[in-house]
């Protein structure tokens, strides 16, 4: 259709249709599940209102779809089709890594082909829009969502957000194999007081503009066609209700022209934050801040028709709305193919493929970050009797919180990759505990069932795991939190494996000290016990559906970790939030300073135990002191900078090398260093090769005391090394 066309459409559309259009609903209600009727009728949604709305939440499958599409095309007045749309996250039926897991591959166009095989499987079976990318900011480990951004920093951050929306979205919204993209949480989600899910968020403009709204300005940039709002207050008033936030800064600063949908119920959760009066109030607000979508709260639907009627609302900003969810089914094509892609014979044949799978297989060896390898004890040897022990080691659980459609029964264990890879190694396995401590609760999730073992056997477990460890060369312990306190609602006060893992990692390496362990997060924890008592540690994440195969390739030599922290570990909880890009202060310490009177802690360092961009492979590398090619740089020209990285172990390897900047006196404090490239160098032993990196001026822009986004002549500090915490560094001045 041409805009005429859908002009002409919304002229003809009646109220009632109109204010369907900007309704979402649950799948499960048009696919007649009963059982969630319940709730909708309390939120006073009617058979009409569901006749009518615009968009279905959370059902997949060509058929179902297809079936649901056409039904509906045929009794609504106008046949306008229903766009459906979920939360296809790391992957839809082939699960890939966690998206922090695929931050730490430091490969966004890994990423970006992910999301177009995601979009693909997803496509065939019927849907049109991912909520996907989720580009929030995150520093603080507490939080359980931290696992579905990519991390602590501005820039790695920007870059996946671009790779993944271009991934899902193609060159056509209207292809068979693609889907638009939704950025999301709009905006500063990820920085919780307290880590604490759906808390207040208090930032400063600074702050705000500079470190939080990047990369879903990247997205935007990259052309996704939705955003979605967040759950918390900006600046003290709800996101989703945010006129300032969502006309001002979103659509007239940001550029944004597509489609504002609300996050699940929270244009009537306004009322609990105390800003909305009612639910009136609450649906006048969204509209007039220009939230297009009612995604769950039923408030649209129930309020609009009167408040517009009564002269409250004025109809013109229903009809914006109506006519950007008009313009997006439009450039989805679904007025020339409501079906679009969904097939059932191609949804059967690329999901799971073997295409799809060897991606995830390469996305989850690319994301593994290997913290310690002491005298090189990984990889594993052949001749070495290897036994793999712990509650990840036949898990098959290994997808993350947000596979909606991932069945872990697709999943390749570490033990079935083990038996598959290894045929002729000496390998025994065991379990040794459960994942959670017996009788845990997850507020919310329901009594912990899963593996309830009587205390008998419980012992014969630990025996077992024991026994295989006395008998073995090497052990290698595979630990992790339960995948259910990863994602939305689980936020973490401890941060620490549970205590039944903590007791048999001291219980394993007493009785066998060369032991390695792996680990399944989906946030960085408090590692210390892990680092003093393995001798290798490795962050696997929760590597998805092809995690055990890609873990015993690691494992045993046939590739190598390349991945790189995207969150710094904090040494403990209590240094949380702790990222590296952090301000120095007027007391900055240096241990082993003796001062009282500096900016430390008592009992804990400053430092995390890992920090941002750290971690490293099966040989070693030196890099060269800072080269630049010029001392000073004018506003139109550029400093080269270069470091020469060699290859000092027997194996051959890839290291990350890393670029930061710090301006070291600005009209504002300026971070201590800010990631701006990175490239990556694969070597023989013995080999070098230059890293080099182009600074022009514009990576070196802020905003200023006077609220400009520009650069400041003055000195800056070129590091550049393995991870943030490099001090390999030469300065230039801005002139
Ligand atoms: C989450 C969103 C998600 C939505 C729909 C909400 O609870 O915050 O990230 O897209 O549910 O599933």
């Amino acid at each position: 259709m041409n805009h005429t066309e859908l002009e002409a459409l919304l002229q003809d559309m009646s109220l009632r249709e109109k204010i369907g259009q900007v309704f979402q609903i649950s799948g499960q209600l048009l696919a007649e599940d009963s059982a969630a009727m319940g709730p909708m009728q309390e939120m006073g949604v009617t058979q009409e209102d569901l006749s009518l709305a615009g968009t279905v939440l959370g059902i997949c499958g060509a058929e179902k779809i297809c079936k649901i599409q056409k039904e509906y095309m045929e009794r609504h007045p106008h046949h306008i089709p229903l766009i459906f749309m979920l939360d296809v996250i790391n992957g839809y039926r082939t699960v890939y890594p966690i998206p922090l897991a695929q931050g730490a591959s430091f490969l966004p166009e890994l990423s970006g082909k992910c999301a177009q095989m995601a979009a693909r499987e997803a496509a065939a079976a019927g849907l049109h829009v991912t909520f996907s990318p989720m580009t929030d900011l995150v520093r603080d480990a507490r939080w359980g969502r931290v696992m579905e951004s990519t991390g602590e920093d501005v820039y790695l951050n920007s870059q996946f957000a671009k790779a993944m929306t271009e991934g899902y979205q193609g060159n056509d919204l209207a292809g068979e194999e693609t889907l638009g993209a939704c950025v999301k949480h709009f905006a500063g989600y990820g920085a919780p007081e307290a880590g604490r899910d759906y808390n207040t968020v208090q930032l400063t403009e600074r702050t705000f503009r500079e470190y939080y709204l990047p990369a879903y300005q990247a997205a935007v940039d990259a052309g996704v066609a939705l955003v979605m709002t967040s759950f918390n207050t900006v600046n003290d008033i709800p996101a989703t209700v945010n006129k300032q936030l969502m006309r001002g800064i979103l659509r007239d600063e940001m550029g944004f022209d597509g489609v504002l949908i609300s996050d699940f119920g929270a244009i009537g959760e306004t009322i609990a934050h105390g800003l909305s009066s009612d639910r009136a109030d609450a649906a006048k607000r969204a509209l007039e801040a220009g939230v297009d979508i009612d995604m769950m709260s039923g408030v649209y639907p129930e309020q609009l028709e009167q408040l517009i009627r009564g002269g409250k609302v004025r109809e013109e900003l229903l009809d914006e709305a109506v006519m950007r969810i008009l313009e997006l089914k439009n450039r989805l094509g679904l007025f020339e193919n409501p079906f679009k892609g969904a097939d059932p014979e191609k949804e059967h044949a690329v999901i799971l493929c073997e295409e799809h799978r060897a991606l995830a297989r390469e996305a989850a060896e690319r994301s593994f970050v290997l913290l310690k390898n002491e005298n090189d004890f990984l990889p594993l040897k052949k001749e070495e009797k290897i036994a793999l022990i712990g509650p990840y080691v036949s898990r098959k659980q290994l997808l993350g919180g947000w596979s909606f459609l991932g069945d872990s029964g697709d999943t390749v264990t570490v033990e079935e990759a083990a038996r598959a890879l290894m045929p002729e190694w000496n390998v025994t396995f065991a379990k040794g505990c459960t994942v959670l401590d017996p009788g845990t609760k997850l507020v919310g999730f329901g009594e912990y069932r899963e593996e309830a073992y009587t205390e008998e056997e419980q012992s014969r477990l630990w025996r077992e795991a024991c026994d295989a460890a006395r008998e073995a060369d090497k052990v290698v312990l595979f630990l992790g939190e339960h995948f259910l306190q990863t994602g939305e609602a689980t936020s973490r006060g401890i941060l620490e494996l549970p205590q039944i893992q903590q007791k048999l990692l001291r219980e394993i390496t007493a009785v066998n000290p060369n032991t390695a362990v792996v680990l399944f997060t989906g946030r960085p924890l408090d590692l210390r016990l892990v680092r003093k008592h393995a001798k290798a540690v490795l962050e696997a994440w929760m590597p998805g559906t092809e995690g055990g195969t890609a873990l015993i390739r690691t494992l045993t030599g046939a590739c190598e970790p390349t991945g790189r922290l995207p969150m710094s570990f904090p040494y403990c909880v209590g240094q949380v939030p702790v990222h590296y890009d952090e301000f120095p202060t007027g007391r900055p310490y240096h241990a082993p300073d003796e001062n009282r009177f500096l900016s430390k802690y008592l009992d804990i360092p400053n430092q995390p135990l890992y920090p941002f961009g750290y971690g490293i492979g099966y040989t070693t590398f030196s890099v060269s002191p800072v080269c630049l090619d010029r001392e000073e740089m004018t506003r139109d020209g550029c400093i080269t900078a270069k470091v020469t990285v060699r290859n000092t172990g027997d194996r051959p390897g890839t290291d990350v090398i890393q670029l930061y900047l710090h301006d070291v006196a600005a009209s504002v404090v300026r971070p201590v260093k800010q990631l701006k490239g990175w490239q990556r160098i694969t070597l023989e032993p013995g080999e070098e090769a230059e890293a080099v990196f182009r600074i022009r001026e514009d990576m070196l822009r802020f905003y200023t005391a006077d609220g400009t986004w520009d650069s400041e002549p003055g000195v800056f500090e070129v590091i550049i090394g393995e991870s943030s915490a490099s001090e390999n560094k030469k300065s230039f001045l801005l002139v």
